[in-house]
């Protein structure tokens, strides 16, 4: 009897041992039928063990907070990715059964997308970018007619939807609040002040996670006669989100972003937008694919969706993003949600905790921030600081104004003038912030971790700075 249990025993650490293993970012599909859950989806995180050397020679596993500027990959999106390679074809052009079956997967993905952000199938299309700043590019050098096109944003925004409008039209901007938050009657100050032909907002900052109640602004940029662009990057993984109002009003009519900030780092990406626009205009981007009939020197254009997408499409990118779409629905965006704020609070109330800590926007009312915390210390270097986090202990942070220049020098009350004399915004002179960006798969234990080593990093960026560059307070 006592043989027999060892025995069992036995089988029983064996069996645990291979599903362990296999739960390292090697297996594919859950266990049974319990799907991709908030719980288990860290299993399925590509390269989650791998160690990277440090500088000092050692082996660590990478802590990744560095969401905000690239997701990595999830091994059912790059199985997906792999396996529809097999029956890859040339898209929209050929007859073979290859090319007809991808030219049907990368329609119905465009019908998925359609039905991922909520919008009507009748009156919206879809095409496909690079990326979330392709998109924006490709809006603006279709949309905008000529320089004198007013084009409203914010002060908020990351460069991508900020410098294409700068390029194709005349850009005017409603301020942040003193806690960095959109002002909503800055938008209709503004939109009544000046003839607006497009409000482009961001649905949620790269820098302090605010999300922008985009139906809100849909509302005001319609009252005014302009239409509203969203930029989605830092929102698409992170919250439900929905083009489609409460009222028609309030409906969202371009909405762009990236695969690569969603699990899906293949490139691709794309914009979802109202048919009948786009198709009065056609993006500087010609070629293969945008036109119906081309004669000696004439050329007859096509319409929207297909004007918009010149060359040969990038299929991996259009399987990646269809399959993260799939997952982060399964997920569920509500426990996405739940759990991001779970970390933000964790996050937000150890560093609260520690000596000379300047934690940017409203550090006490976390409720409408994605999983996005920037922070610094007044005593100590943001540049150096995160090179320690880095170097030492292996922890993904970024540093520096993000993409984002004017937004974070409002943060430092920097005049434009100021900002004038630095050499470049990611210069160890210049000043910039730590920015914590959470995924899906991040752990309290993680927060924790950065949270204990930050003292001795701080520590160790105080030495260097001291020996080596005598950098003067304030520091970050
Ligand atoms: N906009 C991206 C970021 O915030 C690149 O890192």
């Amino acid at each position: 009897m006592k043989k027999m249990k060892k025995w069992l025993a036995g089988i029983i650490v064996l069996t645990l041992s291979i599903s362990m293993l296999s739960a390292c970012g090697k297996s594919a599909a859950p266990e049974g039928d319990k799907g991709y859950t908030m719980d288990n989806i860290r299993d399925y995180v590509v390269g989650i063990d791998e160690e990277m050397e440090l500088e000092n020679g050692s082996k660590k596993t990478v802590t990744n907070f560095d969401n905000a500027a690239t997701t990595p990959a999830l091994q059912p999106v790059a199985d997906e990715v792999e396996e529809e390679l097999k029956k890859y074809g040339s898209i929209g052009r050929g007859f073979s059964p290859k090319s007809d079956y991808s030219t049907d997967l990368y329609n119905s993905t465009k019908d998925k997308i359609i039905d991922f952000v909520g919008a009507d199938p009748e009156t919206y299309t879809v095409f496909y970018v690079n990326n979330t700043t392709d998109g924006l590019n490709k809006l603006a050098s279709a949309l905008i007619e000529k320089k004198s096109d007013v084009v409203l944003t914010t002060r908020m925004e990351h460069h991508s939807n900020d410098l294409p409008w700068r390029e194709n039209g005349t850009v005017i901007y409603a301020e942040v609040d003193d806690q960095g938050r959109v002002m909503y009657d800055e938008i209709e100050k503004q939109l009544k002040k000046n003839k607006v032909k497009y409000v482009s907002v961001t649905a949620a900052s790269n820098v302090t996670g605010y999300v922008t109640d985009v139906h809100r602004v849909a509302k005001l940029a319609h009252k005014y006669g302009a239409k509203i662009i969203v930029d989605g990057a830092q929102i698409v993984a992170h919250r439900k989100f929905s083009m489609l109002g409460e009222t028609e009003d309030e409906n969202i009519d371009f909405f762009v972003f990236s695969a690569h900030k969603m699990y899906s780092p293949y490139g691709g990406g794309a914009v979802v937008g109202l048919s009948e626009a786009l198709s009065g205009h056609m993006p500087k981007f010609y070629g293969g694919g945008t036109i119906y009939i081309v004669g000696d020197d004439w050329v007859e254009y096509a319409d929207a969706p297909k004007s918009y997408e010149a060359g040969s499409p990038n299929y991996p990118g259009v399987i990646g993003l269809g399959k993260a779409i799939d997952i982060l629905e399964e997920v569920g965006f509500d426990n996405i949600e739940a759990h991001e704020k779970a970390l933000n609070q964790r996050l937000v109330d150890g560093l609260l905790k520690m000596d000379n800590v300047i934690v940017y926007g409203d550090s006490e009312d976390l409720s409408d921030r994605v999983g996005v915390i920037s922070f610094n210390f007044s005593d100590c270097n943001s540049h150096l600081l995160a090179e320690q986090l880095s170097q030492q202990y292996a922890i993904a942070t970024r540093r520096g104004a993000f993409c984002a220049n004017p937004y974070v020098w409002r943060f430092y009350g920097l005049t434009d003038e100021q900002v004038r004399n630095f050499a470049e915004c990611s210069d160890v002179n210049t000043p910039g912030m730590i920015r914590v960006s959470f995924g899906i798969y991040n752990t309290e234990e993680e927060v924790d971790y950065l949270l204990k080593v930050l003292p001795d990093a701080i520590k160790r960026a105080k030495a260097i700075n001291e020996e080596n560059f005598g950098l003067a307070e304030p520091l970050y």
